[in-house]
């Protein structure tokens, strides 16, 4: 059946560019340990990979906000690194920690033997999950996929865990640039897969992380993490040209201007930029996500809401979508979280 405009959930008509009378609402991160729900169901399937690739628990997680707050957008709980093992690169993610990758990637050989994806063989939970979500959420909801974008893959792959400094890779990129260049190459080819399979199984608007591109100068961005972004993007559209395309890197306030030049539809930008100078920036044209320092929702209510109106003022009343700068933080008062779906839902342009 094609959805008509008409019954289109608002977050998707908004990414569209359609015309809505406020902006959607929804929270990076927002299934997770801020939720009593979430910390009490990690106690049953203490393993981040049981709770993201279980399908009934990964579903029942990804609900978990939307049954607490009702927000227009409800995300597939996964994790970044979850298609790597498809890629035969094997991974865990640690409490506290996040991603570990046992045998980092750092020769020749390894990035050679890297397997192609095939999201049926590797990834059949992801079917499951995002079939049962729209169908859960039916037209009241937009159901989003995400990725993690080649270089902030690579950046796992090859330090072997979060970094503080990015060294090993920056190492890599700045002595053997033609061996990152071949991960990086290989990381948007399996991404651009697994973003049509997302698709394929339902999402309806995808999110693209490059959590670790702000951490490149603007010169080593446009080297090493814009063009992998445009090559995901580019494959994409070719077969999926509808689906609206959001693409997030953290710290981005010295990258606006070439996140424009991605291909995404929308740019989620973090709190490092003005979200007046940002829609400056971006043009008419690319839609906006966020803005709101995730720091705010430890505000009281009266600051929350004034920052809420605040942005919404100034992203403008067309292709806005209502977020965070980035991932709610773990320590968030969840009556904060509720006041802030609350208040966005019932502003009014
Ligand atoms: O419900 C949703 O909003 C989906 C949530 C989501 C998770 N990971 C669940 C998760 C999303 C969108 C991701 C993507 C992700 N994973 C990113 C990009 C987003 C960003 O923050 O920039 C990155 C960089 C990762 C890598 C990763 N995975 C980190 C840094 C961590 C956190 C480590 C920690 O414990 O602080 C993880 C683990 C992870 N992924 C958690 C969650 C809820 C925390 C583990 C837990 O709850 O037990």
């Amino acid at each position: 059946m094609v959805s008509t405009t008409q019954d289109a959930p608002l977050l998707l008509r908004a990414a569209r560019g359609e015309s809505v009378d406020r902006p959607p609402v929804w929270m990076m991160r927002q299934a997770g340990r801020y939720m009593k729900a979430y910390r009490d169901l990690r106690e049953k399937y203490p393993s981040f990979r049981e709770r993201s690739e279980i399908p009934e628990v990964a579903i029942e997680v990804s609900l978990q906000p939307w049954r607490a707050f009702g927000p227009d957008g409800v995300i597939l709980f996964s994790d970044i690194v979850t298609p790597m093992p498809g890629m035969g690169i094997d991974m865990d993610i640690a409490e506290g920690k996040g991603p570990i990758i046992h045998a980092p990637l750092r020769t020749q050989a390894q990035i050679d033997n890297l397997t192609p994806l095939n999201p049926d063989e590797s990834l059949p939970f992801i079917k499951t999950i995002l079939k049962a979500l729209r169908q859960e959420v039916g037209n009241q909801a937009t159901v989003l996929g995400f990725v993690g974008a080649p270089w902030t893959l690579a950046a796992y792959a090859v330090e072997g865990k979060g970094s503080k400094t990015y060294s090993v890779i920056k190492g890599m990129a700045f002595s053997d640039p033609t061996l990152l260049h071949q991960l990086l190459s290989k990381f948007a080819d399996a991404i651009a897969i697994y973003v049509r399979y997302q698709i394929d199984c339902g999402a309806q608007v995808v999110q693209m992380f490059d959590s670790w591109a702000g951490q490149l100068c603007p010169q080593d961005y446009e080297t090493f993490a814009l063009p992998y972004q445009q090559q995901v993007i580019q494959q994409v559209k070719e077969t999926h040209p509808d689906t609206p395309f959001i693409l997030l890197v953290s710290g981005s306030a010295g990258v606006m201007k070439q996140m424009a030049s991605s291909g995404a539809d929308t740019i989620s930008v973090d709190w490092t930029v003005d979200m007046a100078e940002a829609r400056a920036i971006l043009g008419p044209n690319i839609g906006v996500q966020g803005n709101m320092d995730p720091g705010v929702l430890f505000g009281s209510q009266n600051f929350i809401r004034d920052r809420i109106h605040d942005t919404i003022r100034k992203a403008g009343n067309h292709k806005h979508i209502m977020n965070l700068g980035h991932g709610i933080l773990p320590t968030t008062p969840e009556e904060n979280a509720a006041f802030f779906f609350e208040t966005v839902k019932q502003y009014r342009y």
